[in-house]
This record gives C-alpha cells, structure tokens and sequence, in this order.
C-alpha cells in the first residue's frame, strides 16, 4: 500500500469529509490519528474494522485553542514517533444573508461565540470563520512542521480550502471566502518556506456530500437543478476527497508541490461560463 508505514494527522474526523479522507488513508494503509472537539470512542473512519482501529485513533483537540493544538501534537509524536502527513481539514461556515448584520440563527449553525447584539455578533461570526479556516490551519501547519523538519523524508500537508476562496469573490460567505483563498495563498508561501521536506498542497472542494451540506445548503433545493451548472451534474463525495488525499501524501506525487487543485466537477467554470456561452451561442 502507498503510505504504510506513514502517520496522518486529519483534523475534523467526527463526520463530513474528515470521515472520507481518513477512511482513504486507512485504505492505503497509513497510521491515521484524528480530531475534533467532541469526544468519540474511536476514529468514525475506522468503525468496524479490527485492523483500522489498531492503525487508529481520535482524541479531542480544539483547533481554536493554540494550547490544545501543542497539547495534541505532542500526544500524536509521543505516542507515533513521527508525523508524515498532516491534513487540514476542519472549517466551514453557513452561508449569512448579508455580511453586516449576522442572523442569531446563522451564528449559532456556525458554532461562533454568540451575542444579543447585532454587530458584535456579526464581528464575532466573521472573525471565527477566518480562526477556523485560516489561522488555525496555520497554527495546526506550524505545530506540525516543527516535528516533520526534523525527521527523515519529505512530509506532506494538505489544506482543505473551497471554491469560495476564488478570485471573483464570494458573496454570502464573505469572510470564509477571504479565509479560504488566504489559505490557497499560505499554501504557496509555506510550500516555499519548507521545501524540500514538506511538500504543502491544497484541494479547493466544491459541493461534497456530507450531512451538513445536504441540510444546511442543499437543503429542500431539487438536486437536477441545483447542480445544473456543474459540468459532472453531482456533489463530491468525501472518499474523492481522501483519494486525491492519498495521491498528494503519496511518493506518486512528488513533484507536486504549492498548488491548489479544484475538486468541484468543473463547478467554477459551469457557473462562469454559462451566461457567456449562452450569449455567444446566441449570437452564432
Ligand atoms: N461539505 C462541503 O460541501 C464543502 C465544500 C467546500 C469546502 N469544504 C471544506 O471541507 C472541510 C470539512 O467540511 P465538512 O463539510 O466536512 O464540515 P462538517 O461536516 O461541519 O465537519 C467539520 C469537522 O470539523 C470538526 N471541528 C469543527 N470545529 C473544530 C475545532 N474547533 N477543532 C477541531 N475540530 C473541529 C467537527 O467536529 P466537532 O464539531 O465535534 O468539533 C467535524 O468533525 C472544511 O474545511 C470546509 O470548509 C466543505
């Protein structure tokens, strides 16, 4: 198998897409130790099978929390020896009406720190999307890297960013989508700064089918006419997502190094290009 023999760290594997990625790591064989904030008997990923669970663990970290991060960390190399890949994936928001003045409902789905009122409330929303999506992939990056600079071979880290971090902008998601395309531009600067013994990568995911996306932004929308402009006609699944996991943290990918690939069916250019090429047809 690819990565056996390799320790994975995946944040955020109590449900949605840490759940895939890790499952795909235990597949190709690594040693896979995830996290999240609630406490859980066992990796979700590894649930009944013997010999994932022996090759697994979860344990509560609070990416929020820089403490928890170290406390983490040293836990996984105490208790591993090492850290050959690191996967950032914990993050999201829920999309907000308008940027200025946050629903209580909206901030309380996002998990934000609440209040009564209404702009400390937006301030306080927008600033823990961008902790979520940004800094803390950075803290969880740091922590990492000081373990994986010292060891022998070439580590890997994956960020999970999202096609609200595109350059045209992201309306609704303000600054998650400011967060997410600061994430695609850490990617490259760290992948600078730790060359040649981590390679850093980012997979920007369009709509992938976990629960929260099936009842938080699917939600009662017709499937046929919600994925319409995506050339693929469908949502990723969160084992795409941890197959392509494996391809980058894996000797198959060496080169590759820095950059941000578009998991999302071909979304971005669906939704571009439809009224241009529509126009253009038109005028043929
Ligand atoms: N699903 C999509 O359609 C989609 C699209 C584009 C990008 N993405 C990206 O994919 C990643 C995963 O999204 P998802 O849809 O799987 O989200 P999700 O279903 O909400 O799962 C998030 C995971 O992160 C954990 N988590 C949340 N806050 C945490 C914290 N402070 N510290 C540690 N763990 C924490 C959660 O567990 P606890 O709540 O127990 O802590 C959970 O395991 C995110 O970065 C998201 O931006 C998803």
């Amino acid at each position: 198998m690819d990565l056996a023999g390799k320790v994975a760290v995946v944040t955020g594997t109590s449900r949605g897409v840490g759940v895939g990625i890790a499952r795909e790591l235990l597949r190709a064989g690594a040693t896979v130790v995830g996290c999240s904030r609630s406490e859980l008997p066992g990796l979700p990923a590894a649930d009944g099978d013997p010999a994932w669970q022996e090759r697994s663990a979860q344990w509560v970290c609070d990416q929020g929390d820089v403490a928890s991060i170290e406390a983490f960390v040293t836990r996984v190399v105490e208790t591993y020896g090492r850290i050959d890949i690191l996967v950032n994936n914990a993050g999201g928001t829920v999309p907000s009406p308008t940027p200025e003045d946050v629903p209580e409902l909206v901030q309380k789905i996002q998990g934000s720190p609440r209040s009564d009122d209404a702009f400390t409330r937006s301030a306080l929303f927008h600033a823990y999307a961008v902790q979520m999506n940004l800094i803390s992939p950075l803290w969880f990056s740091l922590r990492a890297a000081r373990q994986m600079l010292t060891q022998d071979g070439t580590a890997s880290i994956i960020n999970i960013s999202s096609g609200a971090g595109h350059p045209v902008g992201s309306p609704t998601l303000v600054s998650y989508g400011a967060a997410k395309s600061g994430l695609n531009h850490l990617t490259r600067s760290l992948a600078i700064e730790w060359g040649p013994k981590i390679r850093v990568n980012c997979l920007a995911l369009g709509p992938t089918s976990t629960d929260n996306f099936n009842s938080f932004v699917l939600g009662d929308h017709d499937p046929t006419d919600y994925f319409r402009d995506v050339p693929l006609k469908r949502a990723g699944e969160p084992e795409e997502v941890g197959r392509t996991c494996v391809y980058l943290s894996s000797g198959k990918a060496d080169f590759i190094n820095g950059t941000t690939i578009e998991m999302d069916g071909g979304m971005l250019q669906g939704v571009l290009y439809d009224a241009g090429l529509k126009t253009i047809t038109d005028l043929l």
